[in-house]
């Protein structure tokens, strides 16, 4: 069987990589291939180089301060000469960016099957996130097996018509992920990383992330300002690696510059990330991966966003969502930093995103389906 990986930028790196190492070390009933558009550039070879990927096509089609139609233009083109010459039984796509759309929408028109991972997933607004809801949701009337991670997301995707026997709860492989990183980083000290010297680890780490979209200009001027009246209460130590998108960097820079507890750094590798998840107090976040590794590690998360696809941390309370509003950020962080049976109820090891076996399990599924 033969079988095309494809992703773009970093979150579909990591949560694709356990899943490759998994078919390149099964029997020889596969050949496997894998083409990266390289959406993201710098942040998807830091998670190349950790897992030792080497893609077969890389595309490259990453530009500065790129569009969505850059991304969708060059990668449907990219994609099609890749998809038409390797000819794969079925193309395996993660996830809801527009690399994974534009992947499936490739399959589709050269009559390629299309398996998506980590299917299901929705906040039921088409504006947020975007344009991840739309993507998702195209992608999933263009696959023809469906990947969900949880109960919740394969009823999401019942109510939309795709037929049950397509779908399949495996977990996310984001927690495989996690686990092959978590036993090379656990025993390492805050010495063994040149970028944290300057971080005082004796204060309460919040760890922070943020990209998405629909927050750009006022909402992440506000999350910014947020943070700073977070650090100017001097408990703690807030450490932030900074995305690469320049609709980011720009007011983070511009708010948060120059405050001696507030570490600006660049964005990590994933192990040096998840080493400091795992050091970290508390977690201010947008991403998506970010809230399906934190309960794993015991991590309370803030959501800073208006809606999360990712419900089933809230209904087991390790997450809340804040929203965008200073205040309101302000007064849930707060409220942890201060109240410790809060704290404590959040902060519980239950992960409902996964057990760390998806992997296996999309391989068993696969060498079963024609
Ligand atoms: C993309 C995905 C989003 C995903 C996020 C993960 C889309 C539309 N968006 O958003 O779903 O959650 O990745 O981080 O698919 N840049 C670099 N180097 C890099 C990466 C980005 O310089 O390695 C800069 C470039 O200027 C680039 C810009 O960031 O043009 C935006 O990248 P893009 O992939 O369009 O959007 P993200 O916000 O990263
Ligand atoms: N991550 C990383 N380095 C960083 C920040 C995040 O390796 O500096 C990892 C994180 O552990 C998670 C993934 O990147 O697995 C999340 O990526 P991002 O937030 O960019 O995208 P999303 O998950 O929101 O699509």
């Amino acid at each position: 069987m033969k079988i095309l990986f494809l992703f773009g930028t970093r979150p579909e790196a990591i949560k694709m990589a356990p899943l490759i190492r998994e078919f390149l070390t099964a029997s020889g009933e596969f050949d496997i291939k894998v083409c990266v558009t390289a959406q993201h550039r710098e942040m998807l070879d830091q998670v190349l180089r950790f897992f030792e990927i080497k893609p077969d096509f890389d595309l490259n089609i990453m530009k500065p301060d790129q569009n969505l139609f850059d991304i969708t233009l060059t990668a449907l083109e990219g994609i099609k000469k890749v998809i038409s010459d390797y000819r794969p039984d079925w193309l395996l796509v993660q996830g809801d960016t527009t690399t994974t759309f534009v992947g499936a929408l490739a399959a589709f028109y050269e009559r390629v099957k299309v398996a998506h991972i980590e299917a299901g997933l929705r906040s039921f607004n088409k504006d947020a996130p975007f344009p991840e809801e739309m993507n998702r949701v195209l992608t999933t009337h263009l696959s023809d097996l469906h990947f969900a991670p949880t109960l919740k997301a394969k009823e999401n995707l019942l109510r939309e018509g795709v037929p049950e026997e397509k779908i399949f709860v495996v977990g996310n492989t984001s927690i495989d992920a996690l686990f092959l990183c978590l036993t090379k980083v656990l025993n390492k000290n805050a010495e063994d990383f040149k970028t944290f010297h300057s971080i005082d680890f004796n204060k309460k780490i919040i760890l922070v992330t943020g990209h998405r979209r629909e927050s750009f200009g006022k909402p992440f001027e506000n999350i910014c300002r947020a943070i700073k009246a977070i650090a100017e209460t001097n408990q703690v130590e807030v450490v932030y690696p900074v995305h690469l998108n320049p609709n980011v960097r720009r007011p983070v820079l511009k708010i948060l510059r120059g405050l001696y507890n507030i570490h600006l750094i660049e964005p990590l590798d994933y192990p040096s990330f998840v080493w400091l998840m795992n050091q970290s107090y508390l977690i201010l976040t947008d991403s998506g991966g970010v809230q399906e590794e934190a309960p794993s590690l015991g991590k309370p998360v803030l959501v800073i966003r208006d809606v999360t696809e990712r419900t089933e941390g809230i209904d087991a309370g390790t997450a809340r969502v804040v929203g965008t509003s200073r205040e309101e950020i302000i007064q849930h962080a707060l409220e942890l930093l201060t109240h410790q049976e809060a704290y404590d109820r959040m902060a519980r090891a239950v992960n409902p995103y996964g057990d760390g076996n998806a992997s296996g399990r999309i391989l068993q599924i696969l060498s079963k389906v024609s």
